[in-house]
């Protein structure tokens, strides 16, 4: 089992906002809970809302109870007589000489790793990253930090934070986290491909007629106006979690799963992954009702779908289509990963014009299947679509996404984070799409809640001969 194998104390910046709260604090009691705390860690709340431990505990204790099921009240005790919290202004330096006073209060030994969390709006970013460099940074104590996205809004600003992190902290003491990494489906369409050479001679460009990435919500913004309205979903979504999901199925398979290997492959991926230019092969949509939440103008254009055709400019993925789509208040939530296998001459003959599919569902229940055609019995060639019936999914240890990543990072293991490069090459395939957005290249469809999308997503795909093909 994976534990924390040091001992720890988690500062998370940020402590009253709503990422702490839904994901972060449940993590923490999946720590406990599944016995994979050290013997020894605390954990230190920073905001600038004036609170006691007390109240902070209190607050911990409720959204844990709101977030996770059937809650052990004595397990979660024991986390929270370890929580503990300190208000600070991000922008004031004392607050972080206060900050680490109260961590030498604390905590019982030097032997130790800290964490910082940098739970907060990219809007603070700057005050905590030179706060922290001036006083943590120059403790005794290692210490680690764990960024969420978005890093940077394009290329050019993704690249200023780069250098402000590195101005003060060195490359292994950040983590850049996106979360779909420590999702083990996600993880699994690399590992699949590791492990089983079946899956090594399909997942080819030659062999394959199409790709289809879905990731669906059935929620909306969810109270996220100001972040949302300001970003849209192709930065929200696209620029990080598919086009992490798309390299690891397409890249070329590490020798190992050195953290090394696993970001230069993926970044070699990602330079020759690209998006044509063309409006025709971009969905931007928008749900009915979205401009009327608060916080959304009236006339938003702020995209909440989007579907797009890319593509991999190399020898193995050379002509294979790729379409992505994503977006908020759908019939559901669902992520999957659809590879469509091109048929071979003599099933065209035949007139048998149904496909081999290779299914990997990754949320809600993760699931690998292939969907392959049985003759039916009797004289006639007929063939009935069957789905191979025992599914693949994460057996053994495994934990949910953030408990993951944490643990990952107390272990230094950098494998399931992101590098800067990556990021950069994700932003050039997304900033001219952007550009095409904000000069309205590309028209907003409005589509209805609780369905699939505008329609034209599914021209875009018709066009090429293909149909979306979903599975729920
Ligand atoms: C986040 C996005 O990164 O991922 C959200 O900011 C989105 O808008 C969420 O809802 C989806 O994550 P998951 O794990 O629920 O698929």
């Amino acid at each position: 089992m994976i534990k924390a194998e040091k001992n720890f104390t988690m500062i998370i910046f940020g402590a009253s906002g709503s990422l702490a709260k839904l994901k972060i604090f449940p993590s923490l009691y999946e720590l406990i809970s599944e016995g994979r705390m050290p013997e020894e860690f605390k954990i230190v709340g920073y905001s600038r809302t004036e609170k006691t431990d007390e109240e902070f505990r209190a607050e911990f204790a409720e959204s844990v109870k709101h977030e996770v099921e059937n809650v052990d009240d004595k397990v979660l005790d024991e986390l929270v007589s370890n929580v503990f919290y300190h208000t600070g202004q991000y922008d004031n330096h004392d607050d972080y000489v206060g900050l680490c006073e109260r961590l030498k209060e604390i905590e019982e030994t030097e032997d130790r790793v800290r964490v910082g969390y940098f739970s907060v709006p990219p809007s603070v970013f700057d005050d905590i990253i030179k706060g922290v460099g001036e006083t943590l940074n120059k403790e005794d104590v290692e210490l680690r930090l764990i960024f969420e996205k978005p890093f940077g809004e394009n290329y050019v600003t993704s690249k200023e934070l780069k250098r402000k992190i590195f101005d003060q902290f060195e490359r292994n003491q950040v983590f850049l986290l996106d979360h779909y990494l420590g999702k083990e489906a996600v993880f699994n369409l690399l590992s699949l491909r590791y492990a089983n050479s079946i899956f090594s001679y399909l997942i080819q460009g030659k062999n394959i007629a199409n790709i289809q990435i879905t990731a669906m919500e059935s929620v909306d913004i969810e109270g996220r106006a100001g972040y949302f309205d300001n970003v849209g979903i192709l930065k929200d979504m696209v620029q990080s979690h598919l086009f992490q999901i798309l390299a690891f199925l397409t890249m070329y398979i590490p020798r190992s799963f050195e953290s090394k290997l696993v970001h230069q492959s993926k970044v070699h991926l990602l330079e020759n992954m690209y998006f044509e230019g063309s409006p025709e092969d971009i969905v931007r949509g928008q749900y009915e009702g979205y401009r009327g939440h608060d916080g959304v103008s009236e006339d938003s254009n702020t995209e909440t779908f989007v579907a797009l055709k890319m593509g991999i400019d190399s020898t193995n993925w050379h002509g294979v289509p790729i379409y992505l789509r994503t977006g908020k208040s759908l019939k559901q939530k669902w992520t999957s990963v659809v590879i469509e296998f091109a048929p071979h001459q003599y099933q065209k003959k035949l007139g048998e014009g149904r496909t081999n599919k290779l299914v990997m569902i990754l949320q809600p229940d993760e699931s690998v299947s292939f969907h392959l055609l049985t003759k039916q019995g009797g004289r006639e060639l007929q063939f009935d679509e069957e789905v191979t019936s025992k599914p693949i999914y994460c057996k053994g240890d495994c934990t949910s996404e953030h408990t993951r990543l944490l643990l990952e990072c107390i272990a230094g293991d950098h494998m399931l984070f992101l590098d800067f490069p990556e990021i950069y090459e994700a932003w050039k395939i997304i900033d001219p799409i952007g550009e095409m957005f904000e000069n309205d290249k590309v028209p907003l469809d409005m589509y209805e809640v609780g369905g699939v999308g505008p329609k034209s997503a599914d021209e875009l795909i018709e066009r090429d001969g293909f149909k979306w093909h979903n599975f729920f």
